[in-house]
């Protein structure tokens, strides 16, 4: 099994509706803040590699910008064109730092 833990930074160096794209165990990883909220989740999209930070930032979603496909932030589930999942990571806050990990089989 491989994992990866990275600590992203102190919780009060992101704005609300934030997108900072970083670095997890080799991953390209795309970190939101929205609504008191922190998800995760591969900065590609599955459609065709679009790069994800240079989309839109919409209420739960994250849109491409290539083609406009939506990935739900909380299931990763996409809209057309996209019909691949983006995989999403876990993120925790643990004394005021966020953490982002993620297993794999
Ligand atoms: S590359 Fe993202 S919708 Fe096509």
């Amino acid at each position: 099994m491989t994992t990866g833990r990275v600590e992203a930074g102190k919780v009060e160096d992101f704005e609300d509706n934030s997108m900072t794209p970083i670095e997890v165990a080799g991953h390209e990883v795309l970190l939101i803040f929205q609504d008191g909220r922190f998800y995760a989740l591969e900065d590609r999209c599955t459609h065709d590699n679009g790069i994800l930070h240079d989309g839109e930032l919409l209420d739960g979603a994250v849109k491409c910008g290539r083609h406009g496909a939506k990935f739900d932030l909380e299931t990763g589930r996409p809209t057309l064109p996209a019909v691949k999942k983006i995989r999403l990571y876990d993120t925790a806050v643990e004394n005021g730092k966020v953490i982002v990990s993620y297993q794999e089989n």
